[in-house]
């Protein structure tokens, strides 16, 4: 579904990513895990069209993405929520959710909110709050959410745990997978929570220094000694 060769890309002139070569499948739920400053959001942000690729290929359903705008992209069905979750402090929840439908060509009219607010009730009784005024989990809550307006076939999601409780982590993780298996959507996670990780993911990438180092399966990522060497603890 969505693969990259080569890629490089960066900062200015100088880059970050040195050539990743990833893939992931339809239906797919796949996680980048990777000590701070690898180039994990930097990659994202990339396949997303928020940073110009320097050289190498971003394919997406059999087609070259490198040069289309990232509201381009996310008319191809691309969702991203980025690191911070970054919902708009001094709209409402309802406010957000419509400004995430406005970047879809493909996305639900308000009255179609429901299947949202079914995964997300509190949602549904806080859409008339400022969002800013809510907790981290709530916010993380409602980024994922913005997304879902849009009907995305995949959604790159960075770090959603970050500055969320742990008792909203797993609600998160349940919620990963429920969107996954009910509305089809595949998943590329970045995350550092490794208890998310290993819940949700079928399989993953190490990043080291702008590059992939290791493909990890299943297994691998629930042995906690083997991949703890990736992570940022
Ligand atoms: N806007 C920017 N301008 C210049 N350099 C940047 C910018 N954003 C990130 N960098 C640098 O790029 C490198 C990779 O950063 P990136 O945010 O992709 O890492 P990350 O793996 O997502 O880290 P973290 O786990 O802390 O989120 C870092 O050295 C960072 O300082
Ligand atoms: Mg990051």
């Amino acid at each position: 579904m969505l693969k990259t060769k080569n890629l490089v890309s960066g900062y200015g002139k100088v880059p970050i990513l040195h050539g990743v070569d990833f893939e992931i499948n339809e239906g797919e739920i796949v996680s980048i895990i990777g000590r701070n400053g690898v180039g994990k959001s930097t990659f994202m942000k990339t396949i997303i069209g928020l940073n110009s690729s320097m050289s190498g290929e971003i394919e997406y359903s059999g087609e070259i993405i490198n040069k289309k705008k990232p509201f381009e992209r996310a008319w191809l069905g691309m969702g991203y929520v980025p690191q911070g979750h970054m919902v708009f402090p001094n709209l409402t929840v309802l406010e957000n959710l419509e400004m995430g439908e406005q970047i879809s060509k493909n996305g639900s009219s308000e009255s179609n909110y429901d299947f949202i607010y079914e995964y997300f009730p509190i949602l549904r009784e806080r859409r008339t709050q400022k969002a800013g005024t809510m907790s981290g989990g709530q916010q993380a809550m409602l980024s994922i959410a913005r997304v879902l307006t849009g009907n995305p076939k995949i959604i790159l999601l960075d770090e959603p745990t970050e500055g969320v409780q742990p008792n909203i982590v797993d609600a998160i993780g349940e919620i990963i997978l429920k969107i996954n298996k009910e509305l089809g959507i595949t998943i590329l996670l970045v995350e550092q929570h490794l208890g998310l990780i290993q819940s949700v993911s079928q399989r993953g990438f190490a990043m080291d220094k702008g590059v992939i180092v290791e493909r990890l399966s299943r297994e691998q990522i629930h042995d906690y000694e083997y991949i703890k060497k990736f992570l940022a603890i």
